[in-house]
């Protein structure tokens, strides 16, 4: 593939279906004959997993703008580590939650200023964002009711936090409607898959990523 790669994210509550749809997707990109590179946030590193573990799994109180930077640090280590090379090189990057997730669950979540989380984010990412985002969304009791074992930090707090950050995304949807698709995450798995690899078709073939004429 020529040139600049093609960034997807992909952004939901939890619970919504978001790996299933990630690992779908990358099959579907290798059989396009494209290579493709998967992450996730926080992660992607060995050090940004370190931070994601510092997040999410230990039993301590943390400040909203401590848990800030901590997101922030571990999202410009995998920009710069994974995702700008990937890109670099041409290749497709899909990542499970990306920038929308600070914003839907920092801002809309815990209640700080989106003008601030944004410029955060671009400082953080120099500015690479997503060009197609798969927002899957449903009912906040659906997703945690999917969730097995025990809950993390971010999981155990309040339903009305989970419903802000639904309502959040769909709001960052509204805002941005060419770069981000809603799917009906109460839909099965396999329909779900299938309007996504539609819509990435698509936008693969505007981007030239890929030529008309091949088979599905
Ligand atoms: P998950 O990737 O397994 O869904 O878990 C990641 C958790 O981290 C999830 O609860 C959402 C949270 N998160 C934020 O709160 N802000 C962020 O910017 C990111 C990337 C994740």
């Amino acid at each position: 593939m020529g040139r600049f790669g093609f960034f997807v994210s992909i952004e939901g509550i939890e619970g919504s279906g978001k790996s299933t749809l990630l690992y779908g997707l990358k099959d579907y990109v290798e059989s396009l004959g494209l290579d493709v590179v998967i992450t996730r946030e926080p992660g992607g590193t060995v050090f940004a997993e370190g931070i994601r573990d510092l997040i999410l799994h230990r039993d301590e109180d943390i400040d909203p703008w401590t848990e800030v930077f901590l997101l922030i640090a571990a999202r410009r280590e995998n920009v710069v580590k994974v995702i700008l090379p990937a890109l670099r090189d041409g290749k497709v990057v899909i990542s499970d939650r990306f920038t929308d997730s600070t914003l839907a669950y920092q801002g809309y979540g815990r209640g700080l200023p989106l003008k601030k989380l944004s410029l955060l984010n671009k400082i953080a990412t120099s500015r690479v964002f997503p060009r197609l985002t798969f927002l899957i969304d449903l009912p906040v009791e659906k997703g945690l009711g999917r969730k097995k074992g025990r809950f993390d930090r971010i999981e155990k707090e309040k339903l009305e936090f989970h419903e802000r950050v639904r309502q959040g995304y769909l709001t960052l949807a509204r805002k941005a409607k060419k770069r981000i698709k809603v799917l009906d995450g109460t839909k099965d798995p396999e329909t779900l898959l299938e309007e996504a690899r539609n819509l990435l078709k698509k936008a693969l073939l505007e981007k030239k990523k890929i030529r008309g004429n091949y088979e599905d």
